[in-house]
């Protein structure tokens, strides 16, 4: 099948070994995370995961309020992504959730990342966002948003993000983009950053709290 298919490949390209202090642990845990599509039966963990993911690894790049703010409309689920079949999520063995010592509270495969592409020209935001604009991207002359990266906490600095990233970026690739561009937090910048995409303008996004969040407009050509 076509999408097991992109899967697979773009486990077998992924780059498992990294600068990472634990190379070798990193590499064990890597062979047991499998990436599928997210489905829509997915959402209330996926919610779950991405409070967690947020009120976890952003408190060196947020203050609190910007946190509380932008989980309320900015970080959350975009169910268009996975209406689209562009959203993936990744998930993790029980050895794997043994090798982090992570908590799991799901019997077996447990979601432990997400994140994906879109080929609509939304750069980022939750399905509470106001400013969606879901008209169709055209590949020829647009570069396909990068979206939604979310990953848990004890699962931070493993390459799980970096596995759902180059899968999006495969895919996105495969429906004829030639550029990415993603709306990125100072935290996932970082991400992006070791991954080849350059800063573009910093983005101001308004929050309801009457909070701003600023994040970094990047991109990088296929
Ligand atoms: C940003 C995020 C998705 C990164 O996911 P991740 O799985 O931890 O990233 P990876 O392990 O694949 O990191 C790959 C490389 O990116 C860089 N990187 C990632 N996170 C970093 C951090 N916090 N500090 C410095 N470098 C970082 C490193 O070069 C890293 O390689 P290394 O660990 O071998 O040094 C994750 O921190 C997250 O979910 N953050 C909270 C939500 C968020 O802000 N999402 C981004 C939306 S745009």
């Amino acid at each position: 099948m076509m999408v097991d298919n992109f899967i697979s490949v773009a486990l077998l390209h992924h780059s498992a070994i990294e600068s990472h202090p634990w190379p070798l642990l990193r590499m064990m845990m890597q062979t047991h995370i499998h990436l599928r599509l997210a489905a829509p039966e997915d959402i209330p963990v996926l919610r779950e995961l991405i409070d967690a993911s947020v009120r976890g690894l952003q408190t060196h790049d947020y203050t609190p309020a910007q946190i509380e703010g932008a989980l309320k409309t900015v970080f959350g689920v975009d169910s268009q992504l996975i209406a689209d079949g562009t959203y993936i999520v990744a998930q993790a063995e029980p050895a794997a959730v043994d090798l982090t010592r992570a908590k799991s509270t799901q019997p077996e495969l447990m979601i432990v990342g997400c994140g994906g592409w879109s080929k609509r020209k939304t750069l980022y935001g939750s399905d509470h966002w106001t400013g969606r604009e879901d008209a169709l991207l055209d590949p020829l002359h647009d570069a396909a948003k990068i979206r939604a990266f979310f990953i848990h906490p004890d699962w931070a600095r493993r390459g799980v993000g970096s596995m759902i990233l180059r899968a999006s970026e495969d895919a996105a690739r495969s429906a004829g983009f030639s550029r990415y561009e993603t709306g990125a937090t100072l935290t996932g910048a970082k991400l992006f950053g070791a991954k080849g995409y350059v800063a573009v303008k910093p983005i101001s996004i308004p929050l309801v709290n009457g909070e701003s969040l600023p994040v970094i407009h990047m991109e990088k050509s296929a």
